[in-house]
């Protein structure tokens, strides 16, 4: 495969690729469409010092119980305040999904060459600073690695370097040696909690232990992805939500927070795994974490069964016509696959798969009009169905991978912005 792209690469640079009309006409669409709603949104939430996430959405008590299966008297949902439905949820920086936005804009602009947008890249990146001494959550590597990483990697500056090397000390602090697992959440009913998301912060450790030569970091890493490895996959390569720890190292419990059950493959988690593991393979050469993301990537394109491959928000959800579909997952896993095609000689059906979920979130059904959606790119996402959050709206990190999918897709297809 990497032998393959290489010569397509310098077919297309010697003699051009496919013009706007042709070939290429719906990569330079969504492109095009994202920048414009990217601008849109920050006319709408400037100066606010705050971020886009999703939108404040309503939902149906008996439709949450049936996708859900179980009574409807047994869930006590709490419904948003009616007078803001419909707006723009807006997180603080302290939320998880705050680097996202950001992140999109230095992405587009990277993608488009058109460097206004990494001056707004960079105003919104720069209201994140206080997060380099934050340590409330695992989920600074999606915060700050998101937003500060994407500005160190296009505009590289000491003081970016600082940033986000003090945040990869304050997320390594959070590792338990007797565990082997970094804390992903402090609060809750479990005594440990690990979720899979946390697959996905530790780019960030890697990133920094080559910018500072830490070897604990990327130590740190490694165990976690290994304990991980061990503890939070089923047999058929599915992921469990939420692996809890005892203080001795046992596991205290498996099971779910955003999926149908306990027992079932909630959509996006599998999507973290397998960008997770896609990532430790890059940072490690280490051939066990290829066959692991390799065994996600068979299960996620054995277990989603829907035309276009954009998967219900939960693998065991009722696979109905009404059954909402989450966007967010479809473009992680795209932009995963993406880089796997190039880790494997049989990388091939990774990216067709990887492709065909781009050209299907650049159709009608999933990218937004310019001008609607309220700003964001995508539509279609679920932040968490069991608890009513954002079910069927637009994500900031829906976007954030489709942008991130379609750029790896061009490198890989020797395409650039102008020539489309
Ligand atoms: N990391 C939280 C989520 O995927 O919803």
């Amino acid at each position: 495969m990497i032998k393959r792209i290489s010569l397509f690469a310098l077919l297309a640079a010697a003699f051009g690729v496919a013009s706007c009309t042709g070939e290429y006409s719906w990569v330079k669409n969504g492109i095009d469409t994202a920048v414009y709603q990217l601008e849109y949104m920050d006319g709408a939430i400037a100066g606010q010092g705050k971020l886009p996430r999703g939108i404040i959405m309503d939902f149906d008590d008996g439709f949450i119980a049936s996708q859900m299966g179980v009574p409807v008297d047994s869930m006590k949902l709490k419904h948003p305040d009616p007078d803001k439905v419909g707006q723009i949820n807006l997180t603080k920086i302290t939320g998880w999904t705050s680097g996202f936005y950001p992140g999109s804009l230095w992405i587009a602009g990277d993608i488009t060459g058109d460097h206004a947008l990494w001056e707004k890249a960079s105003e919104y990146t720069n209201l994140l600073e206080p997060l380099r001494s934050y340590k409330g959550t695992h989920d600074l590597g999606f915060m700050v690695w998101c937003s500060f990483g994407n500005a160190l990697q296009l505009q590289p500056a000491d003081s970016v370097k600082d940033i986000v090397s003090e945040t990869a000390a304050n997320l390594a602090g959070r590792f338990n040696p007797g565990i082997g697992c970094i804390r992903s959440w402090d609060f809750g009913k479990w005594n440990y909690p690990v979720i899979i998301d946390n697959m996905m912060n530790l780019e960030l450790l890697f990133e920094v232990s080559k910018l500072t030569g830490d070897r604990s970091l990327y130590d740190t890493a490694v165990t976690h992805a290994r304990t991980t490895m061990a503890n939070h996959f089923r047999p058929d390569t599915t992921s469990y939500h939420v692996v809890s720890y005892n203080d001795d190292g046992t596991v205290e419990s498996k099971g779910t927070h955003q999926g149908r059950s306990d027992s079932s493959a909630w959509s996006r988690g599998q999507a973290w795994g397998l960008y997770g593991y896609t990532v430790c393979y890059r940072e490690t050469s280490d051939k066990a974490f290829l066959d692991q993301a390799c065994a996600i990537a068979d299960m996620v394109m054995r277990r989603v069964t829907t035309s276009d491959a954009i998967p219900y928000w939960d693998y065991d959800a009722p696979s109905l016509d009404g059954t909402p579909r989450d966007a967010s997952a479809a473009a992680v896993t795209a932009s995963a696959l993406m880089e796997l095609s190039e880790s494997v000689p049989d990388g091939k059906k990774y990216f067709d798969y990887g492709e065909k979920i781009l050209r299907s979130l650049s159709s009608p059904e999933y990218l937004a009009e310019k001008g609607t959606n309220s700003g964001f790119v995508l539509k279609h996402s679920v932040t968490s169905l069991p608890h009513g959050t954002e079910v069927d709206s637009p994500l900031s990190y829906a976007d954030y991978y489709y942008l991130e999918g379609l750029r790896r897709y061009m490198k890989i297809k020797g395409i650039s912005y102008k020539d489309l």
